[in-house]
């Protein structure tokens, strides 16, 4: 037999050209059978289905069969026959196999039998091999595709923004610092202080925590914008929920004010959501049998209601409402705090049983670019919280006036020479405008139903861990 073109399992599962040659190539799964055939599971990565390839024992012999066990990669060419089992719909009887890597059983971690998404995380260069984390990783690239897409054929432009940056757009002091000084011979100027003058960059500049004040600029210029890149936060918090390291979609646009950001925000995430449910048939299913038998009706349920929109202040009366019930929460309610995880759930999963967008939160506890309320004390801030998760965007209207941001950003600590030039849009043709941050990996958790954000990114970085 010459050497055949690859057939890949996802398209070699729906042909029925039954009789015809095929070649597949994949990773074996398990191997069974008896003393006439071998059953082999061939997976290649292209679906979470496994193709059969049926070996007849004495055509190739008990030895050269024999290294071909879990985890081992093989050529199979053969021929396409309509399955007699049940739940597949075709197999491959092989004429040959070529074995490209075995996976010596003594020492390949594995194995037939489940593993604790802990353990994999310990082996997070093989997991993507296993069926849980194939799934998770086709989802994630097809919510990427969604992401693109979406923005794509709304006349959104994709734009980069940096980085490696000298502003801290949150102002909340959680950046990496990026830097090629000697570390053990740091030069300190008469007040102390580390004299970034001979660094790289000649000032001290850190990883990005939000592309948000590029983008702004470019929605001020270009109208509709998005960003979608990594993003780095050093906030040592050890949670389900944060990683160092993750990325955001960041959307901004020109005129919006915050009901049509809201509205673009609710839009967004339910076609992200659709899109899961229609193209990512099999894998998510395959969560939900596995992992969460809600997941479905879950991503269902978003797609088909509203989020349900009301103040932050309101919120905070449902939430005291609930305490003077006899509802407990670990952390205090209090006008002018921030909502803890607890609180946001409670509103989201016990009282409106649907996605919350709150709005309009005290000043003091956002940030300095956010365009302020006539009340002198709330700024036009939204956040969209989300059943198991909480919070999966943060956004705002932007302060557009000039005098107001600039006198805001000095109250909050953020100095003019670092952000002159974002501060210029408002000297020249200021306008409204609106945008948010979606965080990928919470979208993610959201659509494959898993617990813990580690399990959604392929290499995750967290507090005391960079492997891999
Ligand atoms: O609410 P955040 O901090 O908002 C911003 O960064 C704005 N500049 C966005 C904007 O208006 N353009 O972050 C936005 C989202 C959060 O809602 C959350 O989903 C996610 O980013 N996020 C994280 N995800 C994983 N790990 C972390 N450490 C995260 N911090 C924020
Ligand atoms: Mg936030």
């Amino acid at each position: 037999m010459g050497k055949m073109v690859r057939t890949v399992i996802a398209d070699a599962l729906r042909r029925s050209d039954f009789g015809a040659e095929i070649n597949v190539k994949g990773w074996v799964r398990t191997k069974r059978g008896n003393k006439n055939v071998s059953f082999i599971a061939l997976n290649d990565g292209s679906t979470i289905n496994n193709i059969q390839v049926v070996a007849d024992i004495e055509k190739f012999g008990d030895d050269y069969l024999k290294p071909i066990t879990t985890g081992a990669c093989i050529s199979v060419t053969g021929t396409l026959v309509e399955s007699p089992a049940q739940g597949q719909s075709v197999e491959v009887h092989a004429e040959a196999i070529e074995i490209y890597g075995t996976a010596d059983p003594a020492t390949y971690p594995l194995q037939k039998k489940g593993h604790t998404l802990e353990f994999l995380r310990e082996i997070a260069h093989l997991r993507p091999r296993t069926n849980t984390f194939g799934a998770i990783f086709r989802i994630r690239h097809n919510m990427a595709m969604a992401i693109h897409t979406y923005f794509h054929e709304r006349g959104y432009f994709y734009f980069h923004t940096p980085l490696i940056t000298a502003s801290d757009c949150e102002g909340a002091g959680q950046m990496f610092q990026v830097t090629t000084l000697n570390l053990y011979d740091l030069k300190k100027g008469e007040d102390g202080k580390i004299d970034y003058s001979d660094d790289f960059f000649g000032k001290q500049a850190s990883l990005t925590v939000s592309g948000q004040l590029e983008g702004e600029l470019a929605a001020l210029s270009l109208g509709k914008i998005y960003t979608f890149g990594p993003t780095f936060r050093a906030e040592n918090s050890n949670t389900p929920r944060h990683l160092a390291e993750f990325w955001m979609i960041e959307p901004e646009v020109a005129f919006n004010e915050i009901e049509e950001n809201m509205d673009l925000a609710q839009d967004f995430i339910q076609y992200c959501v659709r899109w899961a449910l229609e193209k990512c048939q099999d894998d998510v299913a395959f969560l939900c049998k596995m992992y969460d038998n809600e997941l479905i009706d879950r991503l269902k349920f978003v797609v088909d209601n509203d989020f349900k929109r009301l103040t932050y202040t309101e919120g905070i009366e449902i939430l005291k409402e609930a305490i003077a019930q006899g509802k407990k929460f670990e952390f205090p309610v209090d006008w002018g705090t921030d909502l803890q995880s607890e609180h946001e759930r409670y509103l989201v999963e016990e009282h409106f049983k649907r996605p919350v967008i709150l709005t309009d939160y005290p000043k003091e506890i956002k940030s300095f670019y956010m365009k302020q309320n006539e009340d002198g004390k709330t700024v036009r801030a939204m956040d969209v919280l989300f059943p198991k998760i909480g919070e999966i965007i943060g956004g705002s209207q932007r302060e557009e006036d000039y005098e107001k941001l600039k006198t805001r950003a000095k109250e909050m600590g953020v100095p003019d020479k670092d952000i002159w030039w974002y501060l210029d849009t408002r000297r020249f043709g200021t306008a409204p405008h609106s945008g948010f941050g979606l965080g990928f990996e919470r979208l993610m958790l959201f659509v494959t139903g898993m617990q813990n954000i580690r399990d959604v990114i392929p290499f995750p970085r967290t507090p005391k861990n960079a492997e891999f």
